[in-house]
């Protein structure tokens, strides 16, 4: 029988890992931020505001030692026509050379943990339409469909479900 595989890596709060911040502002910049015109400082001045002692925003990074894996950022407002949902699981990235061995999903998942801890009972995330199913598979629900100019899909994960 083969034996199960312990996880080889960790997932740490960037309060603890300050250290990797400006690897989640380059992978952050280059998804999301760069296309639109924002300089790379703009989203490192923002990952500042991750590691102050407030409860949002904060931020989640996959690590062995010390390689970065992948990371994700919980904020208040992650899509500006729906201000009334927070808090959002954001950003979420995992370099291609680690994707498909479960570093996505752990991280999206210790997110919503995250935010339950602090005593939230939804979270909140917006997809693409050919990014749900990834959500999907492991419990995240529609919640509402073709969203603002991008078409997004809203999902939430409920505490106790
Ligand atoms: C989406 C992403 C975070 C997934 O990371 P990952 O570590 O590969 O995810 P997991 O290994 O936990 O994936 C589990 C399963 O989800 C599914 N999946 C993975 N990526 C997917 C995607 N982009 N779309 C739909 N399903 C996906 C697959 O079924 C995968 O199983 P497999 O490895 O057997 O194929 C990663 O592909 C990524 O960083 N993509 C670019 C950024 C991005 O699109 N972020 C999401 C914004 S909403």
């Amino acid at each position: 029988m083969p034996r199960p595989q312990s996880q080889h890596y960790a997932i740490s709060d960037l309060r603890d890992q300050p250290g990797f911040c400006s690897t989640v502002a380059d992978r952050v910049w280059r998804a999301w931020w760069q296309g639109a015109g924002h300089p790379l400082e703009q989203v490192a001045n923002h990952m500042q505001e991750m590691l102050d002692e407030r409860e949002l925003p904060f931020g989640l990074v996959a690590h062995e030692g010390a390689t970065y894996l992948g990371s994700t950022l919980i904020i208040s407002c992650d899509l500006e026509e729906r201000p009334q949902y927070a808090p959002w699981v954001a950003a979420v990235w995992v370099d291609a050379e680690h994707r498909h061995q479960g570093i996505g999903r752990a991280l999206v998942r210790r997110a919503a943990e995250a935010t339950f801890d602090l005593g939230h009972d939804v979270a909140y995330l917006c997809a693409l339409p050919e990014r749900r199913s990834f959500y999907e598979a492991f419990g995240w629900r529609r919640l509402e469909e073709g969203v603002g100019p991008h078409g997004l899909t809203v999902l939430t994960c409920v505490r106790g479900i």
